[in-house]
């Protein structure tokens, strides 16, 4: 069976047991501060299990994308070494909330393996929780006994803790699991060794495929469990896996998952993959292979991702794809020689391959592209700048051992690859410390986990099972009760309250606006909101502090001047978003948006600078807009394809229920949850402030509205009244700008001239001065010029004569700068770094500085120490 077929089957099989069969969530998760990104199916239904929410059905299967590379699972260094690990994967998983249990799940299970896929059943073995009597979990006999009937006792499994209870994270739903593993050996391989020694032994060719977790307990911040108020069924099967199983061979990477991206790779590089079934390769082969292996999974994670919307960055989410996609780019750099961008010629396979079941990854296909062809790009030149700044630490290091802090700071300044620094040190005998780089890691892992260090409490229930209703469309006042408070502690903002409400009129964080602020006001106290969030199904209000009678009735109020200026900066992104792509183009998407009182920033797909003349078109098309005074139709629950069917725009990347919000303003229509003014005219005005890159095909445009468009336009006049000022009002002020700009580049040529004489002047003058000590043509002098020219003078004076050694001084702002030029020669035969001159000079003028071995500069604080400075540098040449 193809891998295609493989999961129609599943779904299928499901469907007819009464699931009702729901698309893949997002790779990369919103509304959850525990988990980055999706790491298995049952992550966007975890509020089901808790009890925050219902399901739109009690029985669901789907495939979902899942990526393990943080966190509680984080598979990332193991993959490409074994043939079954993957940073991102697909899980296939049916679920119960609150209504079958172990006896259908474990029986659809066998039935969907054994009759439905005809799987050998003697080569699948079974798993059962043993009990844990410190955590007061029992032995599952339910389960055993429900095996009893498939399968002979000796190939039922018992397992403890580790590999039989199944959590998400530290805290969330959890339970006893039962597992489901094949045996893919020979058959003389199976007789010579019993399959059940090898489960759970990380055996590459006898791996778990199947996961039946049921979920009956929650664990708490504190570590305890506590039973959930219902049971479900929770499982997960590794959809790579089981067409390994399927297809007949031993490595998920010969599954046709697999081999068209192979394919690909070795038609790039020339060179070849050898499946699993090849025994005793070279090492070169096997390196090849990891290689390979390393880059056809990366670049899945990578694509999907940013197909979902994340793009590569440098802080969170964004950090983790960068980093998954620049292992890949290295490990081809090292192993299979490719110089050049190359990753990216993958998305095509994939989206051919992907793109009827993930209709995103073939949408996208353009701008995946285009984003990890930068990011190879830029990541090669840092490679290329690392192995230069390599060779210089390897210049000044004596012994064949460089410095471990060295070696980290090429890691953690410029992105090197510690195995890559280890791999050319080798190359030329070499080595770094290991020791030293490991304490530099952990000193800085220190660094930044003191900096993000948070507890947080379990939720105090006041009022049980209430699930608040946000009511902020119509309201931004309410009485309300308080439901549910937490503590939460962080290193950098201290201690913080999350409270629930039974109803709210507070605005969270979403959707790229912000959340709302305001206060909590009852008879005898008032309590400042300073930030709205959502967690799941949950709107949290964060305060400082909580009020004196917790139990008390409030009145809920919105911060309206905060939450009018943010309205009118959303609604006005949406009249941007339609006039860009009237302007631009079709092309143009959302990438990311902020909305907050101040001003309004939109990420959009778009593959040039916006030039003048169009950001002008895009202006007048917001301002046409805004004057027209369009009245907002606001659509509050209407069928997803009702609204896309009215032309509405929807974003990649985005969890949408069946029903929508539309929020329309003309022919502005998107599928929108956030606050938006009632008619476009309140917006008074728009005006964009700056427009640029992100990222490759990624531009960023900031604008403002309403008051902050006033504000703009009086600080334009004032700035323009204090030119025309100090021109001392003349009757044409651009004119007068114009011709002090031409008087000013007169003036610059002129003082250029005098300087090179003045240059040439001191260099006649200086050239006689030098002195040979040791064969050496030394210079020492301290000059009455500016930087740039005292550094111009040492280099032509270094360049004047054979074997020099100058060291040339001046004072610039009331500050000391140093340079020293070493010629080539002396360099080279005597060991002499102009570098090293320059760091011990700098001591004497309270500076620092560097260079290249031949020329280095430097600047102080100390003014009286030049002297000395100068006094000190025939040392070196002595
Ligand atoms: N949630 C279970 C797992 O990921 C099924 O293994």
């Amino acid at each position: 069976m193809k891998s295609q077929d493989i999961r129609k089957a599943y779904l299928q099989f499901f469907e007819s047991k009464g699931h009702l069969i729901v698309p893949s969530a997002p790779i990369v998760l919103k509304d959850d501060p525990t988990l980055m990104f999706n790491n298995s199916g049952m992550a966007q239904f975890k509020e089901y299990f808790l009890g925050n929410g219902t399901p739109k059905s009690k029985r669901i299967a789907d495939t979902q994308k899942c990526l393990r590379v943080s966190g509680k699972h984080n598979d990332l260094e193991d993959v490409g070494f074994d043939t079954y690990h993957h940073t991102m994967f697909e899980m296939l998983g049916n679920w119960s909330f609150g209504d079958y249990f172990k006896k259908e799940a474990l029986d659809w299970a066998w039935e969907f393996l054994t009759e439905v896929l005809k799987l050998d059943k003697d080569r699948l073995y079974v798993s059962v929780f043993e009990g844990n009597p410190a955590e007061n979990v029992a032995f599952d006999q339910e389960a055993w006994d429900i095996w009893k009937q498939y399968v002979p006792e000796d190939r039922i499994i018992l397992g403890n803790k580790k590999d039989n209870f199944w959590e998400m994270g530290d805290q969330g739903p959890c339970g006893p699991c039962s597992e489901i593993h094949i045996d893919l050996r020979t058959d003389a391989e199976r007789a010579a060794v019993s399959g059940r020694s090898l489960v759970n032994a990380d055996h590459p060719q006898v791996v778990e495929i199947w996961n039946n977790v049921f979920m009956e307990f929650n664990r708490k911040a504190d570590g305890s469990l506590e039973r959930l108020p219902a049971q479900h069924v929770d499982t997960g099967m590794g959809f790579e896996r089981l067409c390994m199983a399927m297809q007949n061979v031993t490595s998920n990477y010969d599954t046709d998952v697999f081999t068209p991206l192979i394919a690909k790779i070795e038609q790039i590089t020339g060179l070849k993959y050898t499946s699993n079934e090849v025994k005793n390769i070279s090492e070169e082969q096997n390196k090849t292979n990891i290689a390979i292996r390393v880059i056809v999974d990366h670049v899945r994670a990578v694509a999907f991702a940013i197909a979902d919307g994340q793009l590569p960055s440098n802080t969170g989410a964004g950090y983790v794809i960068r980093r998954i996609l620049r292992r890949a780019i290295r490990y081809g750099f090292t192993f299979l020689n490719t110089k050049e961008p190359f990753i990216n010629k993958l998305v095509e396979v994939l989206a051919n391959q992907m793109g009827e079941f993930f209709p995103e990854i073939k949408s996208q296909q353009q701008l995946v592209t285009n984003v990890i062809r930068e990011e190879e790009a830029s990541f090669l030149r840092t490679l290329d700048q690392g192995l230069q700044l390599l060779e210089n630490v390897v210049a000044q290091t004596k012994g064949t051992e460089v410095s471990g802090a060295k070696a980290f700071e090429l890691y953690d300044t410029f992105g090197f690859p510690r195995d890559l620094t280890a791999l050319i040190l080798k190359e030329k005998g070499m080595s770094f410390n290991e020791s030293e780089f490991d304490a530099s890691m952990q000193e800085q892992k220190n660094r930044s986990r003191a900096a993000s260090e948070v507890s947080t409490e379990d939720w105090s229930v006041l009022i049980p099972g209430n699930v608040e209703t946000f009511v902020g469309y119509d309201q931004t006042e309410n009485e309300v009760k308080i439901t549910r408070i937490r503590k939460v502690n962080s290193k950098k903002d201290g201690i913080l309250y999350q409270i629930v409400l039974d109803n709210t009129p507070f605005y969270p964080e979403g959707g790229g606006q912000v959340g709302d602020k305001g206060t909590l006001v009852s008879a005898n106290e008032t309590i400042d909101i300073i930030d709205t969030k959502k967690e799941n199904n949950l709107i949290l209000h964060f305060a400082k502090q909580l009020p004196e009678n917790i139990n008390g009735a409030f009145v809920a109020k919105v911060n309206t001047d905060l939450r009018t200026s943010t309205s009118k900066n959303h609604s006005a992104t949406h009249l941007m978003h339609l006039a860009l792509r009237n302007i631009l183009g079709t092309h143009v998407e959302q990438k990311g948006s902020l909305v907050n009182p101040n001003y309004l920033r939109f990420d959009f797909s778009h593959f040039a600078k916006v030039s003048d003349e169009e950001l002008r078109q895009v202006e007048a098309s917001v301002n046409a807009q805004i004057e027209a005074q369009l009245q907002l139709t606001e659509y509050r629950n209407i069928p997803i394809q009702e609204a896309l069917a009215k032309g509405a725009m929807a974003l990649f990347g985005e969890k949408y229920g069946d029903n929508v919000r539309m929020i329309e303003f003309g022919d502005s229509k998107e599928l929108c949850g956030g606050i938006h003014v009632k008619n476009t005219a309140e917006i008074w005005h728009f005006k964009i402030v700056s427009e640029g890159a992100v990222a490759a095909g990624i531009r960023r445009i900031e604008a403002i509205t309403g008051d902050a468009v006033k504000d703009f336009f009086t600080q334009q006049e004032n700035a323009l009244a204090t030119i025309k000022e100090t021109l001392k009002n003349p009757q044409d002020t651009i004119k007068a700008v114009v011709s002090l700009q031409d008087e000013n580049s007169k003036l610059k040529k002129q003082i250029e001239l005098l300087l090179k004489e003045k240059i040439e002047g001191l260099k006649n003058d200086l050239v006689s001065q030098f002195q040979e000590i040791n064969g050496v043509n030394f210079l020492a002098k301290q000059v009455d010029l500016s930087m740039s020219s005292t550094k111009e003078l040492a280099q032509a004076l270094g360049t004047s004569k054979g074997n020099s050694f100058v060291v040339l001084a001046s004072i610039e702002d009331n500050a000391p700068n140093i340079h020293c030029y070493i010629a080539k020669e002396l360099v080279a035969d005597k060991s002499l770094n102009a570098n090293v001159v320059i760091k011990d000079l700098g001591k004497y003028i309270d500076g620092n500085g560097g260079g290249q071995p031949f020329f280095a500069s430097g600047k102080g604080k100390n003014i009286n120490g030049i002297k000395e400075a100068l006094e000190k540098a025939i040392d070196f040449v002595k």
